[in-house]
């Protein structure tokens, strides 16, 4: 597992897809930049989400609100006194962690232990192995699981309580060594806030202290009654957005999954109070909708429903992606109560109500807010696609099997030699398509080689131009995943590439 999500990171640089920030510079600790071929796909997955949010639902629309906030929205939203990660340092190594994700990370390999205990079992078993059983009576799969339920209700419950005190112990006891030392030396542990700060303006008075927003939910929330108006909406109705946050994460090296900037599309759905379990779940099932339409095994997804909560959510849920490095959350599905717009109307002494015309009476909205960060799309995406075949006669193809309407380029036109006319014809191609989705021409090296090429960054059609198409006006269309060709004429391609790559 470790091994493709080595490749796929290699494949995403040496196909412009995603470099390292600053790299001549030896690269920004996770910081990227997305290259041609990464920029292309990410603009697919936001119209992909966009239009499904503001095209598909005649009570959503859009707005795009700017990453520098008035300061109070921070305290009003909670994120200056409690947006912190409880960070811990190794005395040896001087490597700096975070607490939760040292136990997660523990919990997680207890897990391993057991999965590979009822694995092995399985194995030697067969079809008369009875799992229930097993975890019933095996010694070492029941002295694994009373470890792993006491660390984790211990975990739960001093993360509950905000006792660090408590949770330090718990690395101790655990014995959990920082992987670079290989020690138990820990330090106290500290809260950090993760919010980055910088200066606005400059006054004879001092510069005033700006965040850069964290999320952009809160943008939304302080637009609502703007929209609102302008808009006439009527509840319930929604706000989408998508636009860069910013986070000083402790991070791992888990490439553009954990970055410190990155990107969110969000949707803040406002409803009336006592139907948001209405609306939570209809919100819960449709993004699992938009997931699964992608066409990538089903298998791949699962919901982590929450059952700590933080105190302004009545539910929560997360839609988990199984990356090549387990299953992650991808995104987020949040019950938030009026908590937001409350607080807003506390610290901004204005009113964020909405009159209700048939209910004739004002209220505070409550909210339910889905939450997707683009970039671990794009890792979702870019993890499913990835496939290594081995074709006859024993080469090997890496092949990108992107959904066509995300792929970066739809078409490449190639002409089969570079004589005889063919690359003119080929052109004339490009000529008319490129008005209407993203073409690539290539002429250089074997048609074989060219067609790797475009395997590879998943572009899911190519026309070939031969001798052929001189005679009878046709080129042949190929499919990138079974790999066939037909022959079609050229008036036809430009509908018949359109009827394949729109979704
Ligand atoms: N407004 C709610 C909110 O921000 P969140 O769970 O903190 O909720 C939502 O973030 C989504 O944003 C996550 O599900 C994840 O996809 C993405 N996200 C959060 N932090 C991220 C990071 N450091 N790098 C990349 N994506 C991140």
């Amino acid at each position: 597992q470790e091994d493709v999500f080595k490749k796929i990171v290699s494949h995403c640089k040496e196909y412009g897809f995603v470099f390292p920030s600053s790299e001549i510079y030896d690269g920004l600790s996770a910081v990227y930049d997305y290259g041609q071929m990464g920029v292309e796909l990410k603009n697919n997955i936001k119209k992909y989400w966009w239009d499904s949010m503001t095209l598909l639902h005649e009570n959503i629309v859009g707005i795009d609100a700017a990453i520098f906030m008035h300061p109070t929205v921070w305290k009003a939203s909670g994120h200056v006194d409690a947006f912190n990660d409880p960070l811990i340092d190794n005395k040896d190594s001087k490597k700096r962690y975070r607490a939760d994700t040292l136990i997660e990370d523990y919990l997680a390999k207890l897990d391993e232990k057991i999965d590979k205990e009822i694995k092995k079992a399985a194995k030697r078993f067969g079809d008369n192995f009875d799992e229930k059983k097993f975890r019933e009576t095996n010694p070492r799969v029941i002295e694994h699981q009373k470890h792993r339920d006491e660390v984790h209700e211990r975990y739960k419950k001093a993360m509950n309580e905000n006792d660090f005190t408590e949770l330090r112990q718990l690395i101790i006891d655990c014995n959990i060594v920082c992987p670079v030392s290989g020690t138990c030396n820990w330090t106290e542990i500290r809260q950090f806030n993760l919010m980055f700060a910088t200066e606005m303006g400059s006054t004879s008075d001092g510069a005033m202290k700006v965040y850069l927003r964290p999320e952009t939910a809160q943008g939304i929330f302080v637009n609502f009654l703007n929209v609102q108006k302008t808009g006439r909406m009527k509840i319930p109705f929604g706000i989408a957005q998508i636009g860069k946050a910013f986070r000083n994460e402790i991070v791992a090296r888990q490439f553009i999954f954990r970055m410190r900037e990155f990107e969110q599309m969000e949707m803040q759905f406002f409803v009336t109070p006592g139907d948001e379990m209405k609306w939570f779940n209809y919100w819960k099932n449709l993004r699992m909708k938009w997931h699964l339409a992608l066409g990538f095994n089903k298998e791949n997804y699962r919901f982590h429903d929450h059952d700590k909560l933080a105190h302004y959510a009545n539910a929560a849920t997360d839609i988990e992606f199984n990356m090549p490095f387990g299953f992650k959350e991808v995104e987020g599905i949040h019950s938030r109560t009026d908590f937001d717009l409350s607080q807003h109307e506390k610290y901004s002494g204005k009113k964020m109500q909405y009159f209700d015309p048939e209910l004739n009476q004002s209220y505070t909205p409550y909210v339910i807010e889905t939450s997707i960060g683009l970039d671990r799309m794009f890792l979702s995406v870019i993890s499913a696609a990835y496939c290594e075949e081995i074709l006859e006669g024993g080469e090997m193809r890496v092949v990108l099997k992107i959904p066509p309407a995300l792929a970066p380029v739809k078409l490449a036109v190639l002409p089969l030699v570079r004589k005889d006319g063919l690359p003119e014809k080929a052109q004339e191609i490009m000529k008319i398509s490129k008005f209407n989705f993203t073409c690539q021409y290539d002429e250089k090296d074997s048609i074989g080689r060219r067609y790797r090429r475009q395997d590879a960054i998943g572009t899911p059609y190519c026309v070939t131009v031969d001798h052929q198409t001189l005679e009878d006006n046709t080129v042949t269309i190929r499919e990138r995943d079974t790999m066939k060709q037909e022959r079609v004429l050229i008036p036809d391609v430009e509908k018949e590439i359109i009827a394949k790559t729109d979704m």
